[in-house]
Parts: C-alpha cells; structure tokens; sequence
C-alpha cells in the first residue's frame, strides 16, 4: 500500500493583527484563490486566540453553540483575513462517506470508458493541505463520523482510500474545524435541532479545543447588525439588538433568536424604510416562531420598544 505523498505547502506569511483583536496570525502574502471572499465579521478577541492557539498546536477545533451565532462565520472569516484556504463541507443525513473520501467514477480514455478515483473534499483538503471545515458535523450519521477518526489523530492523520489501495498522510497545513448545535454541554438542546444525533465521546475526544459560540450582548449585536448593513441608522440597529436581547433574557422564551435573524430584519428595514419597522420583523421574525408563546414574547417585546400600538401588533 503506497502511501501517497504529501505536497507541503510553503506559503510565504507575514504577521497580520486580526481587526478588533490584539492576535498576530500569519496572513498568506499571497492569498491562495481557494481562501474565503471577505465578508463583513465582528472577531472576538477569546474566541480568536484560542483559534490561533489551536491552529499553532495542530489541534481539532470543535465549534458549538445556537443556530446563527457565527459558528460557521468564525473560522470562514479567518481564513478570509489570513488568504488561507477553507473548504467548508456542510453534514446532513444524505452525506455519504465517499462524499468526504472520493469514489471510482466513470472516464472516458481513448474511447474506452475506465473508472478513475475522484477525491473528495476531505482528501482534497489532506493532499493540499488546506483546513477543512466539517459544518453540522452533528447531522452527519455516525457511521460517517467513524471514517473521520483516522483523520482526526493530532499528529498522525492519514485517510485510507480502498479504492485505490492507497493511505492519504495530511499534507502540512491540513486543519480541521467543525461545527455543531449540538455538541457536549449543549446536548441538551438537541430537542431543538431535529435531524442531529449523538456524538460518541471517543470521537470528541478527538478534538483538542471546544470552542464555544454565542448570541453576543446588546453593543456587540448592534455592532453585527452594523457591520452586516452599514446603512441602517445606529438607533435601529439598536432597536433590533435590544429586542434580540431581551427576548433572549426572557424566561418564557424557549427557542433561538439568531444573530441570522437580526441581520435580515436589519436587511428588511433598509429595504422596506424605517417606518416598515413591523413589516420586517413579521417576514424575518415573527412568523418563524412555531410556539404561541414564543410569539407572544417576542411581540410584546418588538411593540414596548417600538412604541407600536395594540392594533398594530394584530
Ligand atoms: N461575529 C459576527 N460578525 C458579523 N456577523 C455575524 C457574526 N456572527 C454571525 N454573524 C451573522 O450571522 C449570520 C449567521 O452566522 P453563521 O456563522 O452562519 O451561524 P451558525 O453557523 O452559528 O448557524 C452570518 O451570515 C452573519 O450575517
Ligand atoms: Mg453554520
């Protein structure tokens, strides 16, 4: 079994101070084209140092957290800021091993049709050695997070091909992220996210950090409403991120109030005027609540900081 050789990668780096933090990271001076486009991110000064850390020790870094609070966001953005490659291969019930391995798929050579491998993004991401981003790992089938093991030994990843009877070793550079609803502490959420299922404690183990992901408080979500849609007024990016926040404090609250969701009221607001305040947040809030009481709670908030009236809350 001929193991495959590992292309290092000798990217040349200079020291580059991750915006709104004091973290000095190694950008590409030359970005690679697989990097992420740039996209509006507030970083977090913790969250970005215990990234860099994890990244300087080759650990497996585990993100968890709620729906939309920037757990996918976060290693995108610095790849983006650094010109370092990402690919993010998203998880679901339909994900197959071969999805992330590759598989022998029909070519035609000469006339003659023959079975080639085609890696997948996970081998892709080994031979390269670019950091690959297992998104919703927890809606993958556990069969499939079995595979995963063998990539996941900090120091000696290697990915087995039986197609070609070869062993995949991770070419420098090679990184794992993944994301998660539901992972350790947050377990007990799961009712919440239908389609995920357990995580077998061998398997995160394997992860060296888990990093948590959160709604931010009032001043940090105004500032990623800013960031996301620069032309809303300051004071209703306010409004929103109060709303947001003390519908997130409110005891009788039960589900999720995304960050995702204050960023498309914001769009909505800009698009429809200020004084469509309501009308956005019926499109991009409100209706999306399934319980009567989570529905509640979040109108009486929106119409106590708006100032709306009982007849226009109907
Ligand atoms: N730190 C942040 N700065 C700016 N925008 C953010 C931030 N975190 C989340 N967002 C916004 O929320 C949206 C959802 O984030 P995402 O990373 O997809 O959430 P998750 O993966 O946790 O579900 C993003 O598209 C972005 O608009
Ligand atoms: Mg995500």
């Amino acid at each position: 079994m001929a193991a495959r050789k590992a292309k290092p990668r000798k990217a040349a780096t200079v020291d580059h101070t991750i915006p709104g933090t004091t973290v000095v990271m190694q950008r590409w001076k030359k970005a690679s084209p697989a990097a992420p486009k740039a996209r509006p991110f507030v970083f977090d000064q913790e969250q970005v140092e215990d990234i860099a850390v994890g990244l300087k020790l080759g650990l497996n870094i585990m993100l968890t957290g709620p729906t939309g609070c920037g757990k996918t966001s976060l290693p995108r953005a610095i790849c983006s800021e650094l010109g370092m490659p990402l690919v993010r291969f998203n998880c679901d019930g339909e994900t197959r091993v071969s999805n992330l391995r590759g598989m022998n798929v029909p070519e035609a050579k000469d006339g003659v049709l023959t079975l080639t491998f085609s890696p997948g993004d996970l081998a892709t991401c080994m031979q390269n050695g670019w950091p690959v981003l297992l998104d919703e790992i927890d809606a993958a089938l556990p069969s499939v997070r079995f595979v995963l093991q063998p990539v996941l030994e900090e120091g000696n990843r290697t990915l087995r091909i039986p197609e070609t009877g070869e062993t995949i070793e991770a070419a420098p550079g090679f990184a794992v992220f993944a994301t998660g609803n539901t992972i350790g502490y947050r377990a007990m959420t799961r009712a919440r996210y239908s389609g995920t299922t357990p995580i077998n404690a061998a398997f995160l183990d394997r992860f060296g950090m888990v990093v948590a992901c959160d709604y931010p408080d009032k001043q940090g979500e105004t500032e990623r409403i800013l960031a996301n849609v620069p032309d809303l007024s300051p004071e209703l990016a306010d409004g929103i991120a109060r709303v947001a926040s003390e519908v997130r404090a409110d005891d009788q609250f039960n589900s999720d109030f995304s960050t995702r969701r204050c960023v498309q009221w914001a769009q909505l607001v800009l698009e429809y005027g200020e004084r469509s305040m309501l009308r956005a947040a019926n499109l991009a809030v409100i209706r999306k609540f399934e319980s009567s009481t989570d529905m509640k709670v979040v109108k009486e908030v929106i119409q106590r900081i708006f100032g709306y009236s009982d007849v226009e809350m109907r």
